[in-house]
């Protein structure tokens, strides 16, 4: 289709000459104003308002804090990233964590893990760089809101993807449907997750309803449909594959063929203020969020990265994306992006 050949061009075009990511800045804007008028205008640009006087005087004092340090890291320069006053400049980075990650970290040893394929190994050449975005094979970044099931997400955008693959179409699925049903393992809605329990429910349920059927809603709720069998399911997995652990080429290689999930470390505000950029910011790996790696390319100057949608809207980050040091000298990964990757099959 010529159309579709026409927006894949341009988006070719946008992603390597970066234009996309470097539109100038809201909050750049906003620089050299009192601190107190650039608080007003950013309560108006993302609708917030406070219950009372003090409320707003605490929150202030927050977002005035976070935007000094943000300025200042900004001015200081010298990072393939740079910070950005997004829609979460009034929280701490603890309050932040508490209700925008959710990933619980798994108490399986390594023997639990389904192995990857070795053939996947043998000498498997890896393309340069790989963006599923420009196959179509993702939706639209989505917004988990104030409710820790990233881990939802991080699934779900698997799970097209590789629907996408196989099947070619790319369908929009239902997080709310695991946020609702998924409860009797180790997966607990807003309170957290794991993907690959995420994975092993789709696939005893029969499979996942669509984002139009069962839309998103950001809070525990009930299951409103049957909870253990999905008769007439809108996508179907037949199976999930735990990557190696720790190492960032068996990632690759994975990345290569298919969208991926991934656990990360994502505390910090540096990470909460991601603006754009390769991201080399000093994580740990504690893992508690999970997002999904969507590719990986390397910049103009050798950097490597690892292109990762998330599941914070499209204010965040580069419209809602983050790319990530990729082949770092730590084999967990940037943040342990490489310590629990896995992949559902179809
Ligand atoms: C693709 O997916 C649709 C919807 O889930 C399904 O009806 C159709 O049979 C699938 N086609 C193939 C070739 O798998
Ligand atoms: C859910 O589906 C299963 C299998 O079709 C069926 O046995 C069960 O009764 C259904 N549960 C409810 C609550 O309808």
């Amino acid at each position: 289709m010529p159309s579709m050949f026409g927006s894949k061009f341009i988006y070719l075009i946008l992603t390597v000459t970066g234009l996309w990511q470097y539109s100038p800045a809201w909050s750049a804007s906003l620089q050299g104003l009192p601190m107190s008028k650039r608080h007003d205008q950013w309560m108006v640009r993302y609708g917030r308002t406070y219950a009372n006087r003090a409320e707003k005087e605490r929150r202030f004092e927050i977002f005035k804090t976070n935007v000094e340090y943000i300025d200042s890291f900004n001015r200081e320069g010298g990072k393939p990233y740079k910070l950005e006053v997004n829609g979460f400049a009034d929280l701490t980075n603890e309050e932040f964590r508490a209700s925008r990650t959710g990933y619980n970290k798994p108490g399986i040893s390594s023997g639990d893990r389904i192995p990857m394929e070795p053939a996947l190994f043998n000498g498997n050449a890896t393309p340069a760089s790989v963006d599923w975005r420009v196959e179509g094979a993702v939706t639209p970044v989505k917004d988990q809101g104030n409710c820790g099931c990233c881990w939802a997400f991080s699934a779900v955008a698997a799970m097209e993807g590789i629907h996408k693959i196989k099947n070619g179409t790319l369908i929009s699925l239902s997080e709310q449907e695991l946020v609702d049903c998924d409860v009797d393992g180790l997966d607990h809605g807003c309170e957290g997750g794991l993907m690959d329990d995420a994975f092993k429910f789709i696939i005893n349920k029969g499979g996942l309803t669509t984002e139009a059927d069962y839309p998103y809603t950001g809070d525990d709720g009930v299951c409103h449909m049957n909870q253990t069998s999905n008769p007439n399911p809108a996508v179907t997995i037949t199976g999930f594959i735990d990557v190696p652990a720790n190492s960032e080429s068996a990632l690759q290689l994975a990345v290569a063929s298919q969208p991926v999930s991934v656990a990360i470390d994502a505390e910090g505000y540096n990470f909460q203020f991601y603006g754009g950029g390769v991201f080399t910011g000093s994580c740990g790996t504690i893992l508690n969020h999970g997002v999904t790696a969507v590719g990986y390319g390397t910049e103009l100057d050798g950097t490597k990265y690892w292109m990762v949608k998330n599941s914070w809207g499209t204010d965040w980050g580069e419209d809602g994306y983050i790319r990530m040091e990729r082949d770092v000298s730590r084999q967990e990964g940037l943040c342990g992006i490489a310590m629990f990757p896995s992949y559902p099959t179809a």
